[in-house]
C-alpha cells in the first residue's frame, strides 16, 4: 500500500509505454540529427515543450527549461542570479521550505555576502501575509517559497504572496517551488505571476530525472549559460562564442529525451482525470484521514500543519506519543505500508515545532479510504507493541 506520493508518485501504464517506446523505437539525440529518427524524437520532445508551456500558461515554449528535477531548477535559478546579488542584498525564504529552495539560497547569500532572512510560520504552520510583508524590503533580491509544504501540507496562496512581495518591492524577484502542488492543483504562471517555477516530473506521475525551470522570457534573456557543452552553442571558436537562445543555451548537454518524452504522457494523464476530480477527491480523502487519526489516536498523535482540510494538500506528518516515527515507517513497511520518516529534508520546520522527525503519509488519487483504515489498523497494533515493551 503506498502512502509516499510525496515522495515520488506511482506511474500510470501509458508513462511506462510512452518511455518504453521512444528507448525501442526511435532512441536517438535531439536537436543534433538531421535523419528521420533523430527528427521524430525531437519533434516529440520540443511537443512536450509545448504541453509544458500550456499545462502551467506559460506565454511561450522559450520560458520552459528542462532540467533533472526541482532540486537542479532552483539550483540553476540560483545560479543564474548570482552574479545579481550584492552585499547589501538580502534573500528571503519561509521556514517551511524543503532543503531544495533552502539551501541553494543560503549559500548563494554567503558566497555574495548578503543577509539570508527566514520567515517564521505560524503554530498551525502557514506564513502570516503580514510577517511576510515585514521581511520584504528595498533590498530584497530574491524571494522563494513553495506552493505546497511537503510537510504540513499547507497550500501557500502563491498569486497573493508574489503581489504581496511585488507590492513592496517591484524588483524583488520571486521563485515558487511548485514541485507538491504540481501533481494536485493547476499551476497558472500568468495568475502566479512569479519569476521563476519549478517542479519535477517525478511527483505528477512522471519518471525521475526530469524537472522544469520556468522563468519569464524577458528575465531568462538578461542571463548568460551558466552550465557549458553541447547543443547550447551555434558556434565557437578560441576568439568568440555565439550561445544559443533561450532556453537552449540553458540545456548543456543531452537531455533526458526518455523522461521528458514520458512526461508529455504524465500530463495527459492528469488532464484526462482533471484537477478539479483531483483535487476534490483528494480533499475528500485528507479529510477522512485527518478525522480517522484524530478520533482513533485522540491525545496521543499530534498532526502538524493546517486543520481545516481546505488549507492543505494530502500530506499528513504526525507523531505518535512514545514512538520515533523511524519504528513506525520501519514496521509499517514490514506490512507493506509505505510512508516517509525524518525530517522530509526539511530541517528547519521541524526544528520549528520542536520535533526531530515525524512520520508522513501523502497522499494521491490511487489512494482510498480502505487504505487509511488498514494504515489504521497497523498503527494501532504498532502502538501495542510500543505500550507493551
Ligand atoms: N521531496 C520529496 C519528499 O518530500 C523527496 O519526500
Amino acid at each position: 500500500m503506498y502512502l509516499d506520493s510525496a515522495a515520488t508518485a506511482l506511474k500510470p501504464q501509458t508513462v511506462i509505454d510512452a518511455e518504453k517506446k521512444y528507448l525501442e523505437q526511435y532512441s536517438s539525440n535531439v536537436g543534433r540529427g538531421l535523419y528521420p529518427l533523430a527528427e521524430t524524437a525531437t519533434e516529440k520532445f520540443e511537443a512536450v515543450r509545448e504541453k509544458i508551456a500550456r499545462f502551467i500558461g506559460a506565454a511561450d515554449t522559450q520560458e520552459i527549461i528542462f532540467t533533472s528535477g526541482t532540486t537542479a531548477s532552483i539550483n540553476l535559478a540560483a545560479g543564474l542570479l548570482a552574479e545579481s546579488v550584492h552585499p547589501a542584498d538580502n534573500i528571503v525564504v519561509t521556514e517551511m521550505e524543503h532543503h531544495s529552495n533552502y539551501l541553494p539560497w543560503k549559500e548563494l547569500a554567503k558566497k555574495c555576502g548578503a543577509s539570508f532572512h527566514v520567515i517564521p510560520i505560524t503554530g498551525e504552520g502557514a506564513i502570516d501575509i503580514a510577517t511576510l510583508k515585514n521581511s520584504i524590503d528595498e533590498r530584497t533580491k530574491i524571494a522563494a517559497f513553495s506552493a505546497v509544504s511537503n510537510v504540513l501540507g499547507t497550500i501557500n496562496p502563491v498569486e497573493k504572496f508574489v503581489a504581496a512581495i511585488k507590492g513592496i518591492n517591484p524588483q524583488t524577484l520571486v521563485l515558487v517551488d511548485a514541485a507538491q502542488a504540481a501533481p494536485h492543483m493547476r499551476i497558472d504562471v500568468s495568475l502566479w505571476r512569479a519569476d521563476f517555477v519549478a517542479f519535477s516530473g517525478h511527483k505528477m506521475f512522471g519518471p525521475t530525472g526530469v524537472g522544469v525551470l520556468y522563468g519569464k522570457a524577458a528575465l531568462l534573456e538578461t542571463f548568460p549559460p551558466i552550465v557549458f557543452g553541447g547543443g547550447m552553442v551555434f558556434d565557437a571558436c578560441a576568439e568568440d562564442t555565439r550561445y544559443r537562445e533561450i532556453p537552449y543555451r540553458f540545456e548543456a548537454g543531452t537531455p533526458n529525451i526518455g523522461g521528458v518524452i514520458a512526461l508529455g504522457a504524465a500530463l495527459d494523464y492528469i488532464e484526462n482525470i482533471g484537477f478539479t476530480n483531483i483535487r476534490a477527491y483528494e480533499t475528500a480523502l485528507t479529510a477522512y484521514a485527518q478525522k480517522r487519526l484524530q478520533e482513533t489516536f485522540d491525545d496521543a498523535i499530534r498532526i502538524i500543519g493546517p486543520k481545516d482540510t481546505k488549507d492543505r494538500g494530502g500530506i499528513i506528518a504526525f507523531s505518535l506519543k512514545n514512538i520515533h516515527p523511524h519504528d513506525i515507517a520501519q514496521l509499517l513497511g514490514e506490512q507493506n505500508i509505505c510512508v516517509r520518516a525524518g525530517e522530509h529534508c526539511a530541517a528547519p520546520l521541524h526544528r520549528r515545532f520542536g520535533l526531530s522527525a515525524t512520520t508522513r503519509l501523502s497522499l494521491s488519487i490511487y489512494n482510498s479510504e480502505e487504505d487509511i483504515e488498514k494504515l489504521i489498523t497497523a498503527l494501532k497494533e504498532i502502538q501495542k507493541i510500543f505500550s507493551v515493551a
